[in-house]
């Protein structure tokens, strides 16, 4: 079992259910567990999505038809590897890293897994990055730094189109999230995340809680509505 991110007398068996799931929807195959075994002998950060994860992710690709996707926070590309499988023909994933060292660490699995051909990996702070891509994405992947998310959301906005479907990884946080008074900068990110979401009009938007191997966590997934003001304007003046 792997250290979760948010201590529970409970994650033993959370992470006995995600075995039980992942066996059945997710079996490891070589190439995946070559990724985990790859950023953890790298020493990355512990934060690869699981394989249920993973998996959900690829489903969002295939339910939303999406050939063009677009994750900020590639860490060591496990996720990325996974929505890369899922595109059709001729889509491609946009992925954004700024340590240059877990960079390298995905683009060696990038290669390892064949997919170099489907994924563009843009190494640099994300707001450096994200004001020199060329919209629309049809998925959008926020899983960076969690303090920039709102910054983030701005951004995907502007490289949306309606009908994009906006995923946010970690808004949980082991329940951290209801505390209007925290001072942790990661739950301020996710909650001004979560209230942009709310108040935009032009936005549908959920949350969901999860529980697994990783502990206590969720994500938010929202659609871009018919008419949003600002869908595709990437290339508009001061995008703040
Ligand atoms: C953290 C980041 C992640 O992307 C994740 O999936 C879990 C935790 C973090 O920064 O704490
Ligand atoms: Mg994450």
């Amino acid at each position: 079992m792997r250290e979760p991110d948010y201590p529970s007398a409970d994650a033993g068996q959370w992470a006995a259910v995600d075995d039980y799931f992942s066996s059945l929807l997710a079996p490891p195959d070589d190439s995946r567990a070559a990724v985990l075994a790859n950023n953890a002998g790298a020493g990355l950060p512990r934060h690869d999505g699981s394989a249920l994860q993973g998996k959900m992710l690829a489903l969002f690709v295939a339910m939303t038809r999406a050939s063009r996707v677009l994750e900020i926070g590639t860490l060591g590309g496990y996720s990325t590897i996974w929505m890369a499988r899922a595109l059709p023909e001729g889509g491609r994933v946009t992925t954004i890293e700024a340590d240059s060292r877990h960079a390298g660490v995905a683009r060696a699995n990038f290669e390892q897994a064949g997919l170099t051909a489907r994924i563009d990996l843009r190494v640099g702070a994300a707001l450096d990055v994200l004001p020199t891509l060329e919209g629309p994405f049809d998925l959008i992947f926020i899983d960076a730094d969690k303090p920039n998310n709102p910054q983030y959301l701005r951004w995907a906005l502007r490289l949306a189109k309606p009908g994009t479907v906006i995923v946010g990884d970690n808004v949980v946080r082991g329940g951290a999230v209801a505390d209007p008074e925290s001072r942790d900068p990661a739950v301020q990110g996710a909650r001004a995340f979560l209230e942009m979401i709310a108040r935009d009009p032009g936005l549908s938007g959920t949350a969901i809680q999860t529980v697994g191997e990783k502990g206590w966590d969720g994500f938010a997934v929202a659609v871009v509505g018919p008419d949003r003001a600002d869908a595709g304007t990437a290339r508009a003046p001061n995008p703040g």
